[in-house]
């Protein structure tokens, strides 16, 4: 048996934590890529961790670099190389400079690393994820986008907050893609398998799908110069594992609908079965009919930003 490798295409915020709780985990080795001139940083962060591993035991390395042929042979690859936002930005704004580096990216994965899944996580996450498998030729169960479990852990941290319950007792879904348009589903969530609607008053619900649709945002203003990082890496590893486990979690995830919901072309945030086939399947609900038109307004944002690719 050989061990997992685990590339992580940018070794910024995200990526340095990624790096972290693949180690904590024991998720595989571990190369992190970044451009020419963070290739110091990207190398010190992967020592860092490297000698942090005998305090716990994780038995795996780390290495940094700027060279992507030290992808070579990687089960996961994971994307988060770009920019992030700052304060006033929207995450359409980060798609010209984006759109460039995800080219950029796409034809090194599929050069080096060609029997990976992929995890996308840069912004504007539905465009771009769209954008790698446009440019990748990847067969769609390959190539993921990481928003709606984000998303969905937000929902579920502020039904946890406003509840005083286990965040852990929290399920539910939030569809749709990656911004304020997104759809979560009130409908649906329940503690222990008890509707919201027993222990939140309708005010209180709204005020967590409304913090919910605008988390990100909360959290570009706080740090002023740079977006969300420790739930977005808890996010994508909870993703990563299930492909290398063969978990087959259901998981929000920005997949390739070919006409599920009615949606047809387009990564969006669904619900996906992920396990050691990738993208194994999306799970459909019933929505009802404001849900629906709901959905509805998201995909067209999400149109818009696609065709704005030009891909
Ligand atoms: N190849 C590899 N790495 C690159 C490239 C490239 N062509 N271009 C940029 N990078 C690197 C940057 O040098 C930086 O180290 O990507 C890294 C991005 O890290 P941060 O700026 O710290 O951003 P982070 O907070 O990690 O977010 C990354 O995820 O949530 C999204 O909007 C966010 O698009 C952003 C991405």
């Amino acid at each position: 048996m050989t061990r997992n490798k685990i590339a992580l295409i940018g070794g910024g915020q995200i990526g340095g934590i990624l790096a972290l709780i693949a180690a904590q985990k024991e998720l595989g080795d571990v190369v992190v890529v970044d451009i020419p001139d963070i290739e110091g940083k990207v190398k010190g962060k992967a020592l860092d961790i490297m000698e942090a591993r005998p305090h716990d035991g994780w038995d795996i390395n780390l290495e940094g670099s700027s060279d992507y042929s030290q992808i070579e042979g990687s089960d996961v690859v994971i994307i988060t190389a770009g920019v992030p936002r700052k304060p006033g930005m929207t995450r359409e704004d980060l798609l010209d400079v984006n759109l460039k580096i995800i080219t950029n990216v796409a034809n090194n994965v599929k050069k080096y690393a060609p029997d990976s899944f992929v995890i996308v996580v840069t912004n504007p996450l539905d465009a771009i994820v769209y954008t790698f498998y446009k440019i990748s030729g990847f067969l769609k169960n390959r190539v993921v986008g990481m928003a709606g479990a984000l998303d969905t852990g937000r929902f579920r941290a502020f039904i946890a907050m406003e509840t005083g319950l286990s965040v852990k007792d929290v399920s539910c879904v939030v569809l749709g893609g990656h911004g304020p348009t997104m759809v979560p589903l009130p409908r649906l969530a329940t503690v222990g398998g008890v509707p919201i609607d027993r222990l939140l008053s309708q005010e209180q619900i709204d005020a967590i799908v409304d913090r919910t649709r605008k988390a990100g945002t909360e959290i570009v203003k706080l740090l002023a110069n740079g977006s969300a990082y420790f739930s977005p890496a808890v996010a994508i590893m909870q993703m990563a594992e299930a492909y290398l486990k063969d978990k087959k979690r259901v998981i929000p995830s920005a997949a390739l609908c070919e006409g599920e919901y009615g949606i047809d072309g387009y990564f969006i945030g669904v619900p996906a079965v992920i396990g050691g086939g990738g993208v194994e399947k999306i799970l459909e609900v019933e929505l009802t009919d404001e849900e629906k038109e709901m959905l509805n307004n998201t995909l067209n944002v999400v149109k818009k930003t696609v065709e704005e690719t030009g891909v």
